[in-house]
């Protein structure tokens, strides 16, 4: 495939998600353990990484662990964890280089203690970065993430501090952990599966779904070129009719 698809640089998504699936059928695929695939996606994240940030995307966010994952195999789990410290350390030097400034959505304080405080570090040392968010969804369900803004709400109820009719949209919105990013433009997911898998299910509710066949560890700059080129060829008409799309133009 080439890597010289023509993008409309005025139409890049600004908010691309991106669930990354494919590892463990990529390894098993080569009659290896699932975590030589996870290994091996680090370079697609760091090549998806630095060709969004290229093309000028101002957020990607990347589904690394859900709150479901927790349910696989410790040994996995494990290796899981120990891959995203090690990656964190090592390419926090790469953040700065490209300009990137690091954050996370999901329940932080349900990771190792290690992986808590990489993050932490990294967070910190990349946080005047302005070329792009990088989110990383980490013990993240969106379903949690909408309880815990109901909870908050609720709370806010109580103490009298908004009323019912306080509660619209953008109260939700700013409850979330994804309060200062937003919507995702494009999401993409890897590996020929087409669910959502509990990802950023309010934030998504007007997101284009770019599904491929290429498991995660193959996915390189090309194939992102490639979804943000079908996502170029389609027309995003929030609920209008597609003339009145086609007259603001
Ligand atoms: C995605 O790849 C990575 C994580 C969920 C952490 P998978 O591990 O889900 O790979 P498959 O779907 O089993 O091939
Ligand atoms: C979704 O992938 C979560 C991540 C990519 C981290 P899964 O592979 O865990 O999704 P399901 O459970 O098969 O839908
Ligand atoms: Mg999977």
């Amino acid at each position: 495939m080439s890597t010289e698809i023509a993008l409309d640089k005025n139409r890049i998504p600004k908010h691309i998600a991106v669930i990354m699936d494919g590892n463990g059928r990529w390894a098993k695929n080569q009659g290896k353990f699932r975590i030589f695939g996870h290994q091996h996606g680090v370079q697609s994240v760091k090549d998806i990484t630095e060709g969004a940030a290229e093309l000028g995307v101002e957020y990607l966010t990347l589904y690394a662990f859900s709150t479901e994952n927790w349910n696989r195999p410790k040994i996995e789990v494990n290796a899981l964890m120990t891959l995203l410290v090690k990656t964190i350390k090592k390419e926090t030097a790469t953040l700065m280089k490209n300009q990137i400034r690091l954050t996370t959505i999901g329940q932080i304080d349900t990771l190792p203690l290690d992986c808590q405080e990489e993050l932490r570090q990294a967070i910190e040392t990349t946080k005047n970065n302005t070329r792009m968010t990088l989110i990383l969804a980490l013990s993240y369900s969106a379903k949690w993430d909408i309880v815990n803004s109901v909870k908050k709400i609720a709370v806010q109820c109580k103490a009298g501090e908004i009323s019912i009719d306080d509660i619209n949209e953008d109260l939700i919105s700013g409850s979330l952990s994804t309060k200062k990013i937003p919507d995702p433009d494009l999401m993409i997911r890897t590996s020929g599966e087409h669910r959502i898998s509990n990802y950023l299910l309010w934030e998504m509710a007007y997101s284009e779904f770019y599904f491929t066949d290429v498991l995660w560890p193959d996915f390189r700059k090309a194939h992102l070129h490639e979804a943000i080129a079908n996502y170029q060829n389609r027309e995003r008409r929030f609920g209008k009719t597609g003339e009145q799309i086609s007259e603001v133009k």
